[in-house]
């Protein structure tokens, strides 16, 4: 078994960690979270998405955050766009990566996106065209690739599907999502396996949700496949509200902790990261959802 030397993270915190959050969250606070993950040292971060406002409220001010942002040399910024509407709207304000999102089980993409996979995939057509043309890299989300909240358990085959479909019409690379947390290592390789069948090894990332806690096992499963790019959100923050009863990502500090203990790069400072991690718990009024955060913070007190 080797595992790869580097890791890289894409911090989804301000996207997927905000988006279900009930309270507003200003402008403000989300683009001093994105300051504080970039001085950290993340290198992608996935900032908002351009959806509908009346399906996810929290996103409305995409403009607002994404021109806000100073955006520092060899950070890549990514967005979620669901559609042609949602691209146009997100092309003006320079994203590095767009994301177009869909799903393994046919339930899930109904719920979330309003539409068959069929009909997701003729709609990402054109966005991955424009993108392409522009010079935009182009990512596939693909949700419920493990277990769906509607349909329970989903086969490596639906999973090896959607990514033959996501290969075809033009993406560059997807993340393998367990949307609901409740993979467990052996059901999460053979999704990703699914998947690098037509993707190669450097194209396919790794996305738990952490509601079962087995999302760093399902972390370190993955490594041993040689899966080197994961995403993660800070203070563990999120959900998807379209996923009733998801909690959320796995968090960045306990990804860090788990590869700085395995001697694996990620070039991410974990002090600041804590800090970062701190900061955006304190503005939404609660305690950090990071094992790791918590640990770190009380010895510091201590
Ligand atoms: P629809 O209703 O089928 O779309 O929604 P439509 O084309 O019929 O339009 C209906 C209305 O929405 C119209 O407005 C459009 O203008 C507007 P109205 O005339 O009623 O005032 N609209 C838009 N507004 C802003 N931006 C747009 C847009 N498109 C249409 N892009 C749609 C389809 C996809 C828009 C809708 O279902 C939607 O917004 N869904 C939200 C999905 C979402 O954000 N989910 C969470 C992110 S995915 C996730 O978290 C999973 C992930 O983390 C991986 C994992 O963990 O699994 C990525
Ligand atoms: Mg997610």
């Amino acid at each position: 078994m080797k595992l790869p030397p580097r890791v890289q993270l894409i911090d989804v915190g301000p996207r997927d960690g905000l988006q279900n959050e009930k309270q507003p969250v200003p402008a403000a606070v989300k683009i001093e979270l994105v300051q504080r993950l970039q001085a950290a040292g993340l290198r992608e971060i996935e900032v908002t998405s351009y959806v509908s406002p009346k399906w996810v409220p929290q996103m409305a001010d995409n403009h607002e955050v994404m021109a806000g942002i100073h955006r520092q040399g060899g950070v890549r910024y990514s967005v979620l766009t669901p559609n042609l509407k949602g691209y146009e709207a997100a092309v003006a304000d320079r994203p590095d990566e767009i994301v177009v999102f869909g799903a393994a089980s046919e339930a899930f993409s109904q719920k979330n996106i309003n539409c068959s996979i069929a009909e997701s995939i003729e709609r990402f057509v054109p966005v991955v065209a424009a993108a392409r043309a522009a010079g935009i890299r182009v990512r596939g989300a693909m949700s419920c690739t493990v277990g769906c909240p509607y349909e329970g358990d989903i086969a490596p085959e639906r999973v090896g599907y959607l990514a033959g479909l996501m290969k075809g019409i033009g993406v560059q690379r997807v993340d393998v999502a367990d949307t609901i947390g409740v993979g467990t290592p052996r059901k999460v390789q053979a999704a990703l396996e699914a998947t690098l069948a037509h993707f190669g090894l450097d194209e396919v990332s790794g996305h738990f949700h952490d509601t079962y806690g087995q999302a760093l096992s399902n972390t370190l499963a993955a490594l041993e496949l040689g899966i080197w790019n994961f995403q993660s959100s800070v203070a563990g923050l999120g959900g998807c509200p379209y996923a009733k009863g998801a909690t959320g990502n796995v968090a960045t500090e306990d990804v860090v902790y788990l590869l700085n203990g395995m001697g694996i790069d990620t070039g991410i400072d974990l002090d600041a990261l804590v800090d970062a991690g701190a900061y955006i718990s304190e503005q939404l009024g609660r305690p950090t959802g990071s094992r790791v955060g918590r640990a770190l913070l009380a010895r510091r007190a201590g």
